[in-house]
């Protein structure tokens, strides 16, 4: 059992033992409250949630679907205000609606999805018990499906993005499938539109070979959507509108502190089922943005902008901050094991050197107007960039969902989620970097980068799963005395510099979990859980503040069969009622500080 005694400053806490129960499980000590909903109300005018007379209006002004990044912006100096800013990921259709008939969805069910999508930006305050509570404010406000964005950066305008709605190919309704993000220097959200593939239909009516290769390099494929959304609006409809594909994939940009803004698509950043992008400012003040494309065998991606980052809060600043993403170069990550490729025997056996190590490059896709790929241009490259990536011969990796800057090392962590196909018949096989075959726990990578320049050094902070199983590694601390932990998914800091690790899709038989581990000094490695959600839910977008906590309860009752007529979970309202995808606050009892027992 993993042991609470001791320990790094901010991971003092009794870990929480792994379970099945159908609820959020918290250290002893912690308090927890349920901070807001799918369907609370976010912007003024909107109805209290009415499961059985939900309708579009209605969820256009109230909490989305699927909560999964979140961040928690301070908007006072005493620390009883932020925005809370959530992605609303996908929808889960038979989850919302009793009765969900997936071939003949109604369009009103339709349209409630497309509201649903997005994100939120919601005031929260400390209220009497020292939970956190949504409240009403000019801030809040709603993006959905039906929101206006601006494309910005080398591919804006691009006749690859132009459809019979916009000609321009610079102007886009919405945003769908955001799953991680971070918060900015200058206090803007990025956002990543991942698996946007999904809700794209009759690619298999498109003939032209070229065009097939690049939606099949996407994963849209086949005919009928399983939504069927093309039914609705013919944007869906790979046949009808092919270019609308590739205007998802993006980092999007949201402003909070500005509700009545547009929101930007990035497309210097490249096009991919982003996961997220993070930034850490390098010494000369330029911006390097990472981003992981979260499918299996795909790559890790950074940019580096052109200009430096002014500070201040200034409109002036903003505005020059907020255009720092439009200019700069994008890269694609190659690894190199230092060890003999015969150590690498697929196992998760360390090599003879102790570690699973070495260096690597960042391979140049392209600079503004200049693509460095032969055979693409280099709007071909921000548009299909995992194609430039292929031929740039950059490293597969196992699934790299999030990747986050350490503000206290200033090292680059990657959760590397899982990927059972590595190294199986027909896959590619296994290196040092992704060493295990047919990887169901996942890995954690540590880069320390250049920022800047070209060259990277990198190890496996934790190699996942069963910490009994030999194939584990832990970094390097005793493995009796560890919490198991099983395909990371998003990673976040507390301010000693700890990393937080939330997962999704646990392989070990319990609930996903939030997890603290050191990295630094003798505890590195000491991986403690300090949470777990309920039934059939991943645990997203974590927060670590010094006071609180939060996590983002994602798709809670989401297992095989369970529907709304016959839910597997009842959390967070308890009794027969169907789940609801939430954001939950833990704090410390005593009204201390996390992890300071
Ligand atoms: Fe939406 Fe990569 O998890
Ligand atoms: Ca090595
Ligand atoms: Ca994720
Ligand atoms: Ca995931």
């Amino acid at each position: 059992p993993a042991q609470a005694s001791g320990g790094a400053p901010g991971t003092n806490f009794e870990p929480v033992a792994p379970n099945t129960e159908d609820a959020v499980v918290v250290p002893e000590g912690y308090q927890q409250n349920v901070v807001i909903r799918w369907g609370d109300p976010v912007v003024e005018g909107a109805p209290e949630f009415d499961f059985d007379n939900q309708s579009a209006e209605a969820q256009e002004k109230q909490f989305g679907y699927n909560n999964d990044f979140a961040e928690l912006i301070p908007l006072s100096s005493n620390g009883r205000e932020h925005l809370l800013v959530c992605n609303h990921e996908y929808t889960s259709e038979e989850h919302m609606f009793r009765g969900y008939d997936e071939n003949n969805p109604t369009e009103e069910q339709v349209r409630i999805a497309w509201a649903a999508h997005g994100l939120s930006v919601v005031r929260v305050e400390r209220d009497g018990n020292g939970g956190l509570a949504a409240t009403p404010s000019e801030y809040n406000r709603r993006i959905s499906l039906n929101t206006e964005f601006e494309v910005r950066g080398p591919a804006a305008g691009s006749d690859l993005l132009k459809t019979s709605v916009d000609p321009t190919g610079t102007k886009v309704f919405g945003t769908q499938n955001n799953c991680a993000g971070s918060l900015t220097p200058w206090g803007t959200i990025l956002s990543g539109e991942e698996n946007f593939h999904q809700y794209f239909a009759n690619a298999d009516q498109v003939t032209d070979p070229k065009a097939q290769e690049r939606l099949a390099r996407y994963g849209i494929e086949g005919g009928a959507s399983t939504r069927k959304w093309e039914r609705f609006d013919k944007r869906w409809d790979v046949a009808q509108e092919l270019n609308e594909t590739n205007r998802f994939g993006w980092i999007v940009e949201i402003d909070p502190n500005d509700p009545s803004s547009t929101p930007v698509k990035h497309t210097a950043l490249g096009r991919f089922k982003h996961e997220s992008a993070s930034i850490q400012i390098a010494e000369d003040g330029r911006v390097v943005a990472y981003s992981g494309d979260d499918e299996r065998f795909e790559y890790i991606y950074k940019f580096v902008s052109d200009g430096a980052v002014k500070k201040g809060s200034s409109a002036h600043a903003r505005r020059h901050n907020m255009a720092l993403l439009d200019e700069g170069t994008l890269y694609v990550a190659k690894f190199t094991g230092n060890s003999p490729e015969s150590e690498i025997d697929g196992s998760g056996k360390l090599p003879s050197d102790g570690h699973f190590d070495g260096t690597g490059e960042w391979i140049e896709l392209a600079s503004g107007d200049e693509s460095f790929v032969p055979g693409f241009s280099a709007e071909e490259v921000y548009v299909f960039t995992r194609m430039a990536a292929d031929a740039a011969g950059a490293t597969k990796m196992d699934r790299p969902e999030d990747i986050q800057p350490n503000p206290v090392n200033r090292k680059v962590y990657c959760a590397l989620t899982n990927n059972s196909n590595r190294g199986t018949a027909g896959h590619a096989g296994v290196d040092e970097a992704n060493p295990r075959v047919g990887n169901k726990n996942g890995q954690v990578i540590e880069i320390t980068d250049d920022a800047t320049g070209t060259s990277l050094g990198w190890n496996l902070l934790l190699v996942c799963g069963d910490p009994n199983d030999s194939s584990t590694y832990y970094g390097g601390f005793d493995k009796s005395k560890v919490s198991p932990i099983s395909c990371p998914d998003n990673v976040a800091f507390d301010r000693h510099g700890n990393l937080w690790i939330s997962t999704d899709g646990n392989a070990l038989g319990s609930n996903d979990g939030l997890f603290a581990v050191p990295v630094e000094g003798p505890e590195r490695g000491h991986v403690k859980q300090f949470l777990t959600v309920p039934k059939g839910a991943e645990t997203c977008g974590p927060v670590i503040h010094d006071s609180v906590v939060t996590v983002c309860v994602q798709h809670p009752g989401e297992v095989d069969g369970a529907n709304a007529d016959n839910p597997a979970s009842h959390w967070p309202d308890g009794g027969s009622s169907v789940p609801r995808p939430s954001v939950v606050a833990v704090r410390p009892g005593n009204g201390g500080e996390i992890g300071q027992a």
